[in-house]
């Protein structure tokens, strides 16, 4: 992960940038949005169930101005070729339009579609230090920065929560991810050295401090991204909504998350198959997790936590089959490594991060531990990095 470059570096890079591209900086203004890590609750948001995800202190950086004709025009510093692309505001229709742009763009549409069409094009730089398809919500951190961007540079009346749904839906309607809210979120409302327990199915939330007692949340980046991930989060969803409209034949409920596992015991038997049951089984279970690993983590039981972590792993692999062999050597090595309380997958899956919860004076012989074994049995060299909680959308003020 590129935690090389500071904020102020980035931000004299943006700028640069953005007077090259856009033939000056003239008031131009200055804006971030955070990527995500979920501790606990996996593929439980489009279920009814419970997340409990943190922003991060990385995430996306924009540069940005009106403009007073009808041009959206989009410059990013990452990836290679095709940096730059221009649009008007009077044609947003998805034909035609592909890559990075297509979040960006999303969010402009779903703000027209909700009755605020933007009366100006205006102008963009972006910069993210997330390593895409890392699992870490790259792409909500895009929507959410793009939502944020526009309402303040066209006073738009929309809340932080709102700039959520509206992320979720342009991922929804314009990019074919059949996403939960989870990510745009957690990006939205994130707050500094809290997890937010979020029920999905009214969006009621609390904060909580992540006070882990002298030890400390690391992720470990794969580097893997296995082709499936869109199709295979699609699938999965359409599995459970398969399930659940099984269970409404003989149990009134409108999500999955409305079940405890008891009652998912006793009524499990009305789903027609195997495959469906499992993955009914994991969105049930998991969901009691995430509300048993907050009450764990506020009474202090750091441990209890952890295990919860990893049977949310093993559930993921052997009931959601969104793992991979991958990231089940990341999260199956670091169970055996001394001072590691709890590891697990984390995100949407097919690749991508595991997280982990490691005492402080295991951190050092966790990484160098844990990079070696991966190194011996994949061949590639995983990131490691120390999560710092961080807050919500921001502008930046910038001398
Ligand atoms: C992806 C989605 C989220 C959520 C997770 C799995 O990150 O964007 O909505 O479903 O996968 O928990």
């Amino acid at each position: 992960m590129d935690q090389k470059k500071t904020e102020a570096e980035i931000l004299r890079d943006l700028k640069e940038q953005f007077a090259a591209q856009y033939g000056d900086a003239e008031d131009v203004r200055f804006f971030f949005a955070p990527g995500r890590v979920n501790l606990i609750g996996e593929h439980t948001d489009y279920n009814g169930g419970h997340v409990f995800p943190c922003a991060l202190t990385i995430g996306t950086y924009a540069a940005a101005r009106r403009r007073k004709d009808d041009r959206i025009r989009l410059f990013s510093m990452n990836g290679k070729g095709d940096h730059f692309e221009e649009f008007s505001t009077k044609d947003l229709a998805q034909e035609g339009k592909s890559g990075w742009t297509m979040y960006p763009l999303g969010v402009v549409w779903a703000f027209a579609g909700r009755g605020m069409p933007l009366p100006e094009g205006f102008e963009m730089a972006i910069y993210g230090n997330i390593p895409n398809g890392s699992g870490l919500s790259s792409s909500a951190s895009l929507e959410v920065l793009t939502g944020f961007v526009l309402r303040e540079l066209y006073g738009l009346p929309v809340d932080l929560v709102e700039l959520a749904k509206i992320g979720q839906y342009s991922e929804n309607n314009y990019n074919g991810m059949q996403c939960g809210i989870m990510d745009q979120f957690a990006s939205a409302m994130g707050k500094e050295g809290h997890a937010i327990f979020l029920d999905t199915a009214d969006l009621s939330y609390t904060y909580a401090p992540v006070v882990l007692k002298g030890r400390k949340l690391v992720i470990t980046n794969s580097k893997v991204k296995h082709q499936l991930t869109d199709s295979g989060y699609n699938d999965r969803r359409k599995t459970c909504e398969a399930a659940l409209a099984d269970l409404q034949r003989v149990v009134p409920i409108h999500a999955l998350g409305e079940l405890t596992p008891e009652e998912f015991e006793a009524h499990k038997d009305a789903i027609a198959d195997e495959d469906r049951r499992r993955k009914a089984k994991h969105a049930v279970y998991e969901n009691a997790r995430t509300v048993q690993a907050v009450r764990e983590l506020q009474d202090g039981n750091i441990e209890a936590f952890g295990r919860l972590m990893n049977e949310s792993h093993v559930s993921l692999r052997d009931d959601y089959d969104v793992s991979c062999p991958e990231i089940d050597i990341l999260a199956e090595e670091a169970w055996k490594l001394p001072g590691v309380v709890g590891a697990r997958i984390t995100g949407g899956g097919f690749g991508g991060c595991t997280v982990a919860i490691v005492d402080d004076d295991a951190v050092s012989s966790y990484c160098e531990k844990l990079g070696r074994v991966y190194r011996e049995k994949t061949g590639i060299e995983a990131d490691f990095y120390i999560v710092e909680i961080g807050s919500g959308p921001r502008e930046i003020a910038t001398p």
